[in-house]
């Protein structure tokens, strides 16, 4: 007995059982050996099954073969908390706070991609702890308005510091084997009117300014899945749109991965069959009113789609195209055996999250050195408005979340001041006292009913008595401000702020203003306040991050990934009228309203560099530090080169304060004759570089043809013109320390 048993075993060893197992389950088999293997074995309506959601945030598997489902998060700053099945609102989990980094615009700013791929690892890392498989971010969309109100989501207006800095974030987060879902593409530039906004805008526009970004995450970033965006462009909504998805994204860029649908962003099955999505999202906000027994199979992608198949209306080919894009996603997701265990809410996410705030604040202005806080003689500080204690991480949209802890300014400013100094606070007006975002409260009492005279009148008096003022004011995360879903009515500071700011600034000369926002704000207020401050939003340690900067722990090395114009109407789409579309359109019965980019190529600064009579309140890639650098005379290694050649530029630059420091050096390229019109100059390079008080380091950059050229729309091509050029070596757009003129050939 006993003998048959061990031989009956052996035979049972000796069988190929791995020879059979199917190849979809074999993870050393190539994954896209795997996919064919799946598809093979899958019926229709399991085809049918994975390409839309079956929850607010979650798409079917194949339970028969063991394939699961795919779960989303928002994104991008950090892992959004767990909702109810079919709705928005929470699902009330104990466990789903995480840290919070700092926003996008943040991240630009910091003009360093080893900041971006933290960033991206960081997050990655609390997605994957909490099974998430995409991560609905990165957004890259351009900033062209500043009242855009989702351009604190974004990484501001030029299309190179964008790819640059998309890149190292999609890494960090893939390498947890979570995808990242770069949105929103393309061409979401304003949150008013999003859903029904047709983009009209020249080729050259759409291949210089609003793709590049998009392109570098598909072809350098190499993102597993992209979302479409809400707008429409050529009269087709994005979601669906044969020129965007099917001719660029995955027919020039040869994009391996998944189209995911904005949540709602589909309208027509015929057209999201034919025209380039993957996965659609969002379509029913109230899953459970379509009368089926599933809702979800009312999906225009689900039975509509199913049964235009089975009548033999259409044919399967796009069906598998669809199938095949979801299941390589889950191979490099959910199906990935070989991905890290990730982290939550670990101190080294804070300390990340933290560097980044002090790399990214941008010191604006420093007139006598008021900053940083000279803790040796300062007593007391005065700590004034609104923003020094609300929380920042509630509100805004999507991009909201629960975090495990918030450092407000006002805190973070004692912690670090401690016993050295005593810092007393004033509220000095009220802005949005509420604190709430789909059943997440922040929980803080923000009540007030004294009247804003008399909250003026407490702030000056303790801004009298003070060593320092810091106000720290802006805007926030509610409606019309920095906030999905809809546009800022106007470029000014909310709530009677100016105002403050001005009487502040008469009772003490010591005053700093930080500007919190991820848009630039008008400041009437400019030559009547010495220190001023960009402090975006900050995440779980804004405060600490803050501190850091003002009194010196951290000299700061931000620079704007954004203009911020003097008015509104030196912002180009602004000068011309053509923000925001014509709402009588929408009046008039026509179901979309035309939003024309009549400034074309000329966004930011490349608008910004070609007014005679205007400049910039503060320029693109400006950014002050607490050392001071001196930028030697600029050479290149060639006068002249031809097309299939490189040049390279070098320029020394010193640090000629006493405490170490970063500076981004910038190079930007002009060329000086061309057939069609270009701008000033472009940004084409830069490195951030850390020098130790009286070093020198030489910076070189090596550029080729594409830093030269221009999309041609006659040819469809990218065009490098022989002619003079010059290379024009930069602390900001306006900044600019060296000039080396060069031909190609
Ligand atoms: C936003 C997306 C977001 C999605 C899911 C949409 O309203 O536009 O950015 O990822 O909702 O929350």
């Amino acid at each position: 007995m006993k003998i048959k048993q061990i031989v009956f075993g052996l035979s049972l060893l000796a069988l190929p059982v791995f020879a059979q197992q199917p190849v979809y389950l074999n993870d050393s088999a190539p994954i896209e050996d795997r996919v064919e293997d799946a598809l093979k074995r899958m019926t229709l309506e399991e085809k049918i099954a994975i390409i839309h959601a079956q929850s607010k945030f979650s798409s079917a598997g194949v339970p028969r073969l063991g394939i699961p489902e795919l779960w989303m998060t928002d994104g991008p700053h950090g892992i959004r908390p767990e909702v109810l099945w079919d709705e928005w609102e929470q699902a009330a989990w104990t466990n789903d706070s995480c840290i919070a980094f700092p926003a996008l615009t943040c991240l630009a700013a910091t003009w360093n991609e080893d900041m971006s791929y933290l960033y991206g690892k960081s997050i990655g890392e609390e997605a994957r702890y909490r099974e998430k498989d995409v991560l609905l971010g990165p957004g890259v969309n351009i900033y062209r308005t500043p009242l855009n109100g989702r351009n604190f989501e974004y990484m501001g207006e030029d299309p190179y510091l964008a790819s640059k800095m998309v890149v190292p974030y999609i890494k960090g987060v893939q390498e947890n084997g979570v995808a990242t879902c770069v949105k929103h593409y393309a061409l979401n530039n304003q949150e008013f009117n999003r859903h029904t906004s047709n983009v009209i805008l020249d080729d050259r526009a759409l291949y210089e300014i609003y793709l590049p970004a998009f392109k570098a995450a598909v072809q350098e970033g190499k993102t597993w899945t992209i979302m479409s965006a809400y707008n429409l462009y050529k009269n087709q909504h994005l979601c669906h749109n044969q020129y965007l998805l099917n001719d660029i994204l995955k027919g020039e860029w040869g994009f391996d991965g998944a189209v995911v649908s904005d949540w709602g962003g589909t309208h027509d099955t015929m057209q999201a069959i034919y025209n380039g999505l993957d996965l659609e999202f969002g379509t029913w906000t109230d899953g459970l009113t379509m009368g089926a027994t599933n809702a979800y199979d009312n999906y225009l992608m689900a039975n509509p789609y199913l049964e235009l198949i089975k009548s033999g209306k259409v044919g399967t080919k796009e069906l598998d195209d669809k199938v095949r894009r979801v299941l390589r996603l889950g191979f490099r997701t959910s199906m990935n055996k070989n991905k890290p265990l990730g982290s939550l809410n670990s101190p080294e996410h804070g300390l990340a999250g933290k560097r980044i705030g002090e790399e990214g604040i941008v010191l604006l202005q420093n007139k006598n050195n008021v900053l940083p806080i000279n803790l040796n003689t300062a007593k007391r500080i005065a700590v004034i408005g609104e923003n020094a204690v609300k929380m920042m991480t509630v509100g805004g949209g999507s991009s909201s979340l629960k975090v495990k802890y918030e450092i407000s300014p006002l805190d973070g400013i004692r912690n670090r001041v401690g016993s050295q100094a005593e810092a007393v606070y004033a509220r000095g007006y009220v802005g949005d006292p509420t604190g709430s975002y789909n059943g997440v409260v922040s929980g803080q009492d923000l009540s007030e009913t004294r009247s804003f005279d008399v909250l003026l009148a407490e702030a000056v008096e303790v801004a009298k008595s003070a060593d320092y003022v810091i106000f720290i004011g802006g805007l926030n995360k509610s409606n019309h401000q920095d906030c999905e879903g809809a546009d800022r009515n106007h470029l000014e500071l909310p709530y009677n702020q100016n105002k403050v700011i001005s009487q502040l600034a008469k009772a003490n000369k010591n005053l700093v203003v930080v500007n919190i926002s991820g848009n630039a704000v008008a400041m009437p207020w400019v030559n009547e306040v010495p220190a001023i401050v960009q402090g975006w939003f900050l995440g779980s340690e804004t405060g600490s991050a803050l501190a850091s900067v003002l009194v010196g722990d951290a000299n700061p090395s931000g620079k704007l990934p954004f203009t911020f114009p003097m008015k509104l109407d030196d912002v180009g789409a602004h000068k011309l009228g053509v923000y925001p579309g014509d709402p009588t359109q929408l009046a008039n019965k026509r179901d979309t309203i035309d939003v024309i980019y009549n400034e074309g190529i000329f966004v930011g600064y490349r608008w910004a560099d070609m007014q005679k009579k205007s400049k910039p309140l503060f320029a693109f890639g400006h950014g002050l530090s607490y050392t001071t650098f001196e930028y030697g005379k600029p050479s290149a290694n060639k006068k002249v080169i031809s097309a299939d050649e490189t040049i390279t530029f070098n320029v020394t630059v010193k640090n000629t304060g006493s405490i170490e420091g970063q500076e981004v050096v910038q190079l930007y390229i002009s060329d000086k004759k061309s057939s069609l019109p270009r701008p000033v100059k472009e940004l084409k390079a830069f490195k951030k570089v850390k020098l130790a008080p009286g070093e020198e380091k030489q910076v070189s950059f090596t550029i080729a043809k594409d830093a030269l050229s221009f999309y041609d729309p006659a040819q469809k091509a990218w065009v490098a013109e022989p002619g003079k050029f010059e290379a024009v070596v930069a602390a900001s757009a306006t900044d600019i320390k060296g000039v080396v003129p060069f031909d190609l050939k």
